[in-house]
């Protein structure tokens, strides 16, 4: 009997420099269990963020290899799944346009973090209220049953089930309706310094978030820096924002509930419980920092592996490209 197809995943995240512990406990560890028995595609998407205007080329370039890097250090080994570099998969845009123009504006300008970005005075292009739509081509693209994500992500996700229904009813079924999967712990880290506030590395404040690089040094400081409840009890709770965070740290690194890990500070103050906090982030990135070092310090070998990504998502993109190209209704290319 033939195997049953694996289903497909794909997930992403933008290359705009080291990534958070929000990151990681929201999505990335997750996407390494998937690759055991998916097949996973996991694009570093630097078309996403070039909408964050103004940026630097240069930069920009470093942070993709560095993402790539990234990737990989966190366990997400190029063997078991497809790492590439968005810009280098032709049919990305292609596709973003033809889904941007059975979008209506309206359910573009109703997106929560766009909508944020205009409050926050950031310089609005286009491209920032058409962010959604290069998502959904990223997805669709793939044709991914999954795609697992932090909470913040879920609006987005929402579009991109509806894009693709629209498309589906207006033409005739060609994309699945991708699923969501969002963790039910830790699936959205808050700021250290700002509990109600997501945990963000476009945070002005350094204090507010870890990076994956960030020495057991700066782990330490940052936690004993961080902002906690009134009271003394550790316990998770609507009240204790600020412990309910740290708690939701210890609890995603060590895979444990709020609850056990509240248990093991029964009766201890702060004080001790930022310490041992802090212990268990320094335990979880020690091997993520060491493996990056030497990822990075290794061209080479990162190109192969992006190249030889972008050619495998080539192949899948233009299979895709093609059939709705077909189904819309432009005339088939000359071989
Ligand atoms: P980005 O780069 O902002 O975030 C990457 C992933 O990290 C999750 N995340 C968090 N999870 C928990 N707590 C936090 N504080 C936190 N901050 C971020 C995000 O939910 C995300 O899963 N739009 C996407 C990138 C993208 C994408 C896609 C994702 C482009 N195309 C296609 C899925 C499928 C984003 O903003 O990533």
């Amino acid at each position: 009997m033939d195997e049953p197809k694996r289903k497909t995943v794909l997930s992403a995240a933008q290359t705009t420099g080291i990534l958070t512990i929000g990151n990681y406990l929201g999505a990335i560890r997750h996407w390494v269990r998937l690759i055991e028995d998916h097949e996973c595609f996991f694009p570093l998407v630097d078309m996403h963020a070039i909408t964050t205007t103004p940026y630097l080329p240069a930069q920009l370039r470093k942070n993709t290899r560095s993402l790539a890097a990234q990737y990989i250090a966190c366990g997400l080994n190029p063997q078991k799944c497809t790492l590439f570099i968005q810009s280098h998969v032709l049919g990305h845009a292609e596709l973003a346009w033809i889904l941007g123009c059975m979008t209506p504006v309206g359910d573009l300008q109703r997106m929560t973090q766009f909508k944020d970005k205009i409050e926050k005075g950031a310089p609005i292009n286009s491209g920032l209220l058409f962010y959604p739509v290069l998502m959904a081509a990223d997805i669709l693209l793939y044709n991914a049953d999954m795609v697992p994500v932090g909470e913040d992500q879920k609006q987005h996700l929402e579009l991109v089930r509806n894009v693709a229904e629209r498309l589906n009813n207006t033409y005739s079924k060609t994309f699945k309706v991708p699923e969501p999967k969002i963790p039910s712990t830790a699936s959205r880290i808050m700021s250290l310094q700002n509990p109600g506030r997501k945990m963000s590395k476009s945070d002005p404040n350094r204090a507010s978030y870890i990076l994956l690089t960030d020495d057991p040094d700066q782990i330490r400081k940052k936690i004993a820096r961080a902002v906690t409840d009134s009271g003394r009890e550790v316990r998770p709770g609507p009240d204790k924002p600020g412990i309910t965070n740290l708690l939701s740290i210890m609890s995603g690194f060590l895979e444990i509930s709020l609850e056990a890990c509240a248990a093991r500070f029964a009766g201890e103050n702060y004080s001790s419980f930022k310490k041992g906090v802090a212990e268990v982030v320094v335990d979880g990135l020690g091997p993520i920092r060491t493996r990056y070092q030497e990822i990075i310090s290794d061209p080479a070998y990162l190109d192969s592996v992006l190249k030889a990504g972008a050619e495998a998502a080539q192949k899948r993109a233009f299979r895709m490209l093609n059939k709705v190209n077909r189904k819309v209704g432009f005339v088939e290319r000359f071989p």
